[in-house]
């Protein structure tokens, strides 16, 4: 989604803009522009379409001195990828610069007010619409900068992160949030703004996270002013951030996804250190031992998410039915939340989510917090508007996901469903003593076996170039493997852009098989699981059809071994564990057949990392 990067300081803003918008690319857009004061107050907007480097080649020969500015890369929500469109935009006399992350959803009936009092729009945008009323509300009232933002945003309905300024005012950078991330960073006598953390770390690492519906107002050398649109002042205590530069870079690898793979052994450390005890062969997550009780009087869980996350939570179904004998609902956080769901206050709502900033997934939360249903969250991102609004919950400390195609983040997740299915399962005492210290001792081992998986990479890269002529696929698998089937068939479509489905194994005889000739290859995740007879008839019946089966199976398969064109061997390990490796050689085949067929796989296009708007 959209990037926001601001500073006010000594340097020169212009490198640590665009550096800092560099640093957002990930985050998936369309356009760029900066907005700049230079030394005689003078306020200049440059934009273009496309990369950040184009605009730093329209920069050339600019004047882009200053020592404040903002910068914005635009995903486009209202009008089209173009100049005009993109941000900063410029208020009707060309005196206030505006850039702005979020939707404003009543635009239309400020801008219609705004028609009425002579007031003309260059583009499509809400965001425009904004900067106009900010302006109006200015004149009209004889305000400052920050009162007119304040006051202006009382009518505004939507969500946003904004940042403001105003000629020859080069001593103000005013910035505001509801709904949409805004981070400040507070440097020595300097302040940089950041929709999350990446374009600010380089310089600080002390920063204070806006609440919704709060107005900073930055000056050199000062305070920040934080206050409410009620005019109430706030004070933020400044938050260390962990994040290193290293995190965010690409350390050798030609791009993050590859490099996120390839962490995962790393990050599944980080997710269970401190957790699971490899002493005593016990896991303690602190928000569950708090909270235990809730879970014991749980009538039921209901797990909601988007993507990839969705994916994970399906996972969590399987595992706390079983351990747990907890009924688990699945809901995809855009339909649940707009639907009428019957929610309890004796359920448990778990929003799963890797940037805890998902519009939708926020919003399902917010919808089950109303009916009173307790909300432990499973997030990444620490400090995100997820992450703050539940009751309790497990970071998955999976570090920075910069990859658009969630990768370490989805096996993290999974990593804490397991985590807490086995200590409420042994609280609970729905999960005998011995099946439960089996499990924890195997996962206290994974990692060992994930790096096993990361040497299949070259083999699953030589499967992959036979695979570029595809057009579609299919995957199959069943129980805790057809979730993993899902997220198979996700990451080759959003990298790849080859069509592809994820099915249960045994629901292609209810219409898929159909699809299946000479030219489908089917991924097959079948390592030995309860299911496994089950599963080598489908291999059979896909192989009767010709289909081309490349099956991800337990080292030492015999059965499928003999029908499948490629076989990828993983290690054994407890059947509830085998997500964590099979979709590894998933990630490995959509990364490669990707780059094979030229794709830019860490900005897929039309995607963003994390989508903020509906
Ligand atoms: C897929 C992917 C997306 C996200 C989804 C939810 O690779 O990254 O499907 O999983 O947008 O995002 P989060 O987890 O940030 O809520």
């Amino acid at each position: 989604m959209c990037g926001i990067v601001g500073y006010i300081g000594m340097k020169d803003a212009f490198p640590i803009l665009i550096k800092g918008l560099k640093r957002l690319e990930y985050r998936g857009y369309d356009s760029a522009g900066v907005a700049l004061l230079n030394s005689e107050g003078e306020l200049n907007v440059y934009k273009s379409k496309g990369k950040v480097k184009n605009l730093e080649e329209y920069c050339i020969g600019k004047d882009v001195s200053g020592t404040i500015g903002i910068a914005h890369t635009r995903w486009a929500t209202h009008g089209e990828p173009n100049d005009l469109n993109a941000h900063p935009h410029y208020s009707q006399s060309e005196n206030i610069a505006l850039i702005h992350n979020g939707i404003i959803e009543n635009y239309l009936a400020i801008k219609k007010m705004l028609v009425r009092e002579g007031y003309t729009f260059k583009s499509d945008t809400d965001t425009e619409v904004l900067v106009q009323a900010i302006e109006y509300i200015k004149k009209r009232y004889d305000l400052t900068l920050s009162e007119a933002v304040q006051r202006t945003l009382k009518f505004v309905i939507g969500a946003y992160a904004i940042g403001v300024i105003e000629k020859n005012k080069p001593d103000c950078l005013v910035a505001a949030r509801k709904g949409s991330p805004l981070i400040v960073g507070i440097g020595e006598g300097e302040f940089f703004l950041g929709s999350d953390a990446t374009p600010i770390i380089e310089y600080t690492s002390n920063v204070i996270y806006l609440n919704d519906e709060e107005v900073v107002l930055l000056q050199r050398n000062k305070k920040p002013v934080v206050k409410t649109l009620k005019d109430e002042d706030v004070h933020h205590d400044i938050i260390k951030i962990k994040l290193q530069l290293e995190d965010i870079e690409k350390g050798g690898y030609p791009h993050f996804m590859l490099k996120e793979i390839f962490e995962q052994s790393k990050s599944l450390a980080m997710c269970m250190n401190g957790r699971l005890n490899t002493e005593l062969m016990e896991i303690k997550l602190s928000g569950i031992t708090t909270n235990i009780e809730r879970f014991r009087s749980a009538k039921r869980i209901i797990i909601t998410a988007c993507g990839t996350s969705w994916h994970a939570a399906l996972i969590g179904k399987y595992l706390f039915e079983e351990f747990c004998k907890i009924p688990v609902d699945v809901e995809v956080a855009s339909e649940f939340r707009y639907r009428s769901p019957v929610i309890h206050s004796d359920d448990i709502l778990i929003p799963i989510s890797q940037s805890g900033e998902t519009a939708d997934t926020l919003a399902a939360m917010e919808l089950a917090k109303s009916h009173g249903a307790f909300i432990y969250g499973i997030c990444n991102v620490v400090g995100s508007s997820i992450a703050r609004g539940t009751d309790s919950g497990t970071y998955t400390h999976a570090g920075p996901e910069i990859g658009v195609a969630s990768t370490k983040a989805f096996t993290t997740q999974v990593t804490v469903l397991i985590m807490m299915a086995l200590q409420i399962g042994r609280e609970l005492k729905t999960l005998p003593e011995a099946r439960y210290k089996k499990i924890v001792r195997e996962l206290a081992n994974i990692n060992t076996k994930i790096e096993e998986c990361f040497e299949l990479s070259k083999e699953i890269r030589k499967i992959s170039s036979v695979f570029t002529y595809a057009r579609n696929f299919m995957y199959l698998g069943r129980g805790y493997n057809f979730p993993v089937a899902l997220e198979g068939a996700l990451k080759l479509k959003e990298i790849s852009y080859i069509h592809a489905e994820g099915y249960p194994a045994a629901e292609m005889k209810h219409g898929p098989i159909a699809l299946i000739d000479e030219e489908m290859p089917v991924v097959v995740v079948s390592p030995k699981l309860k299911t496994y007879e089950k599963i080598v008839s489908n291999v059979q019946e896909i192989k009767a059809r010709k289909g081309k089966i490349i099956a991800i199976v337990t080292k030492g398969d015999v059965d499928i071994k003999k029908m499948a064109d490629f076989c990828i061997e993983i290690p054994d390990t407890e059947e509830c564990l085998t997500p964590l490796l099979t979709v590894i050689p998933l990630q490995f085949l959509s990364y490669y057949i990707a780059t094979v067929k030229g794709r830019n796989v860490d900005q897929p296009r039309n995607l963003a990392k994390s989508v903020t708007v509906e």
